[in-house]
């Protein structure tokens, strides 16, 4: 790891549609990460980034230049009480896995949701995937629970960990549901 150039993170923008989409859909192919199995286009993420704006940005992380990392939510649920909830994910570059990377974009991720007034920041995974499930846990996530069958990739029937974030310092309990 001491030997990776430096790794700077920034918000995303559209110019950075198509390396990010690069990046998903690598992540979308090894079938580790995600139910998705149709590659994301270019125009299809610069979409999602102008629909969700600042309330939900992306993160980029660069080494020399280059996008190697993103990091990006939506919302959790539509209804109102959940709007400081955030749905994540986090995909990394093949060639750049395993070097710091995700760490560096997810925990950019936190503290732009964490600016933004978001409390809490949720995400799924696949037992399986346990880059990702070490990846969460190192970056100050816990585990909730595991869904048991909740959603077939490939004819397959797979769990899903949930792990969630707290942001924030919070409102005293009583308090929040005023
Ligand atoms: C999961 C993923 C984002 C992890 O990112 P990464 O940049 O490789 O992870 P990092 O190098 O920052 O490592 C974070 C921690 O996880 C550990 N880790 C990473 N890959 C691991 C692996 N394959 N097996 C075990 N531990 C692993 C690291 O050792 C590190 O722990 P440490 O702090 O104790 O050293 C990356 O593997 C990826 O993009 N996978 C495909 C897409 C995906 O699965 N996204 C998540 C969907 S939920």
């Amino acid at each position: 790891m001491g030997m990776e150039p430096e790794t700077t993170v920034r918000l995303a923008v559209k110019s950075d549609a198509e390396a990010i989409a690069r990046i998903y859909n690598e992540g979308i192919d090894d079938r580790v990460a995600t139910f998705e199995t149709e590659h994301r286009t270019a125009a299809y993420i610069a979409a999602q980034l102008a629909e969700k704006g600042d309330r939900h940005p992306t993160v980029v992380a660069e080494r020399e230049g280059r996008v190697v990392a993103w990091a990006g939510a939506g919302p959790y649920r539509s209804r109102p009480c959940y709007a400081g909830v955030a749905e994540h994910s986090v995909y990394v570059a093949r060639e750049a896995r395993k070097t710091g990377a995700g760490r560096v974009a997810l925990d950019a991720l936190c503290r732009a949701y964490e600016a933004r007034g978001f409390w809490k920041i949720v995400s799924r995974i696949f037992p399986e995937n346990v880059a990702s499930v070490t990846l969460h846990e190192r970056g100050g996530f816990r585990v909730v629970g595991v869904y048991h069958r909740h959603g077939q990739l490939d004819g397959r029937w797979r769990d899903c960990v949930i792990v969630e974030k707290l942001l924030g310092v919070g409102e005293p309990a009583g308090l929040a549901a005023g």
